[in-house]
C-alpha cells in the first residue's frame, strides 16, 4: 500500500517579499545591525531605531551603528519604541512595508531586578509597533521575541537551594 502525501501537489508559495522600505528596531543590538546590514546589501532601505540604553556598553552600539551610516538606504531615528508618539511620528514621515522588531531588553535575571523596564519594550513597544503597523498598513511584521520570556515556566525551578536565582 502506498501511503498518499497530502502535501505533494500542493503549491508552494513562491513569492518573494518585495517591499522596500524595511523598519528595523533594536539596529544597534547585536541582531538588528547584522539584519539590518544584510537588507542593506539587498539594497531595501533601512530605518534603523534603537535608543542606545546602557543595557551594556553603547560604544559597541555606536561602533556598530557607525558601519551601518556608511550605506546611503539608511536612516537612523534615536528613540524609544514605548515611546508612542515618537514612534507614530517615524512611520507618518516614512513609508514602512515591514517592520523587524529587534528593540526588547533580553537577560533573564535583568527581569526580575527591574521588570519596569522589560514591560515598557517588551510588551508596550511590542503593543505600540503593532498598532502603528496597523495605523499606517504595514504588511508584515516580525518579532523576534525575548529570551527572557519564560511564560508558564514555574521560576520556583530556576531558583537555587538559596532561593536566590543562578
Ligand atoms: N543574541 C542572541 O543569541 C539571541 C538569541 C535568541 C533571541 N534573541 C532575541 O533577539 C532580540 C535581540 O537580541 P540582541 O542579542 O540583538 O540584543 P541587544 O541587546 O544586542 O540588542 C537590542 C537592541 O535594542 C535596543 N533597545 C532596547 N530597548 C529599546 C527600546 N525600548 N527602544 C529602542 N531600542 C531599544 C538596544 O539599545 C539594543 O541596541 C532579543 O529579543 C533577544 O532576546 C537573541
Amino acid at each position: 500500500m502506498t501511503l498518499k502525501n497530502p502535501e505533494k501537489n500542493k503549491k508552494t508559495p513562491q513569492k518573494r517579499f518585495r517591499g522596500k522600505n524595511i523598519l528595523v528596531t533594536g539596529c544597534a543590538g547585536f541582531i538588528g545591525w547584522k539584519v539590518s546590514q544584510l537588507l542593506l546589501e539587498m539594497n531595501k532601505n533601512v530605518i534603523g531605531l534603537d535608543n542606545i540604553n546602557n543595557y551594556y556598553d553603547p560604544a559597541l552600539k555606536r561602533w556598530r551603528l557607525a558601519s551601518l551610516k556608511r550605506y546611503s538606504n539608511f536612516s537612523f531615528h534615536k528613540v524609544d519604541i514605548g515611546n508612542y508618539k515618537k514612534l507614530k511620528k517615524i512611520f507618518e514621515e516614512n513609508r514602512t512595508d515591514a517592520v523587524i522588531n529587534l528593540a526588547a531588553r533580553a537577560g533573564v535575571r535583568a527581569s526580575v531586578e527591574d521588570p519596569w523596564v522589560y514591560l515598557d519594550t517588551n510588551v508596550k513597544g511590542t503593543l505600540n509597533l503593532l498598532e502603528c503597523s496597523k495605523d499606517y498598513r504595514v504588511k508584515k511584521l516580525i518579532l523576534a521575541s525575548t529570551s527572557s520570556l519564560y511564560a508558564s515556566l514555574d521560576m520556583h525551578h530556576w531558583t537555587c537551594p538559596s532561593g536566590r536565582l543562578p
